[in-house]
């Protein structure tokens, strides 16, 4: 594997930065900047730096556009960085890791490693985009990227045997988030089976953990995060369950190339560590952060609803639900606190 320091910034994809790109890079420091000095910076006309903003604007930024003095960002914004990262990241995960490809834009951070995989090995790979344009949830929902609001991003590991307890790597990886986002300052996030990152009843980021095995000598898996860092309200609205930010949860929100290291730190620790020791390790601090123990939810499966109150989760990652006094236990499915009857 990778020996440290020769981490690869921005490969195997490098690309040629688009005038989009280079449009919110000048924008980026939070001023105005007028047409003019954006047209002579980029060499384009006015009416193509206006279809820039546009699309900026489509995908979730706001820019305001004032007569006579420009263009300007609601806030400045720390664009992300393979670099900066790298600086932030332990040399644990900087020995582990073998790149740090950072995109302005892709169909889906998991779906871009799932592509490389066919091709190969994506062990240590770490992709992160600005956007998605399709992001993925579980049970094909879909994830809302919109620029500069969130975090997006993936992560290949491959485990050199099946372990038993595979299907709770999402489970460990939740755990991962939560350590890192208490070491940035966000306390109180917890755990909502089986793996969403909630606030309060409110969600704040989910995890997406897409696995390939071939002929059970080996798994490679694809470990997409996604974190919702500042959402548009008009976008926080048309999100069917009740979801919340970082900025709710504290004003000051750290420099977002740190942000996503600490969790990549993380994340790749625990990686490290479910290859010998499963989800045993982090099973008791999992129990803790369970937002749902003693609630009352509705699990539904495969259109089927069972009502009834979380007892919490067996040792291999089991939901138990008390439903009318008989105690069921369910391997997958989706809860909420919505009751609808
Ligand atoms: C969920 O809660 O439903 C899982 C959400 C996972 C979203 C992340 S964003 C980065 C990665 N790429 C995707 O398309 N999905 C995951």
């Amino acid at each position: 594997m990778n020996t440290n320091r020769n981490l690869k910034y921005n490969t195997p994809t490098e690309k040629k930065i688009s005038k989009r790109q280079q449009v919110l890079e000048i924008l980026a420091d939070g001023l105005f900047h007028s047409g003019e000095e954006i047209g002579e910076t980029l060499g384009l006309t006015r009416a193509a730096i206006w279809k820039h903003i546009q699309s900026l604007q489509e995908e979730g930024l706001e820019i305001y556009s004032v007569r006579g003095r420009g263009y300007c960002l609601e806030q400045n914004i720390e664009l992300l960085n393979s670099q900066l990262i790298s600086q932030h990241l332990s040399k644990h995960a900087l020995h582990e890791l073998a790149h740090v490809n950072v995109l302005f834009d892709v169909d889906s951070t998991n779906s871009f490693l799932l592509r490389r995989l066919e091709k190969g090995s994506v062990h240590g790979e770490v992709v992160v985009s600005e956007y998605q344009s399709t992001g993925r949830g579980r049970r094909d929902s879909q994830w809302f990227s919109p620029r500069g609001a969130g975090l997006y991003f993936s992560i290949g590991w491959r485990f050199n045997e099946v372990l038993a307890d595979m299907h709770c790597l999402s489970l460990s990886i939740g755990v991962a988030i939560v350590r890192a986002l208490n070491q940035l300052g966000f306390n109180g996030v917890g755990l909502k089976w089986p793996n969403d990152i909630y606030f309060g009843l409110e969600k704040l980021g989910g995890v997406l953990v897409e696995t390939r095995m071939e002929n059970a000598a080996y798994a490679e898996v694809v470990v997409g995060v996604g974190i919702n860092i500042s959402l548009p309200s008009k976008i926080k609205q048309s999100i069917e369950q009740a979801t919340c930010d970082l900025i709710s949860i504290n004003k000051e929100i750290p420099p977002r190339n740190k942000l996503i290291a600490t969790l990549i730190d993380e994340i790749t620790l625990t990686l490290k560590t479910f290859q010998s020791k499963g989800f045993q390790n982090d099973i008791e601090q999992w129990r803790k952060l369970d937002v749902a123990k003693e609630k009352k939810v509705m699990l539904q499966l495969d259109n089927q609803s069972n009502i009834g109150r979380v007892l919490g989760i067996e040792d291999n990652g089991m939901l138990k639900l008390s439903v009318n006094g008989v105690i069921k236990k369910f391997m997958s499915g989706q809860i909420s606190f919505k009751i609808d009857q």
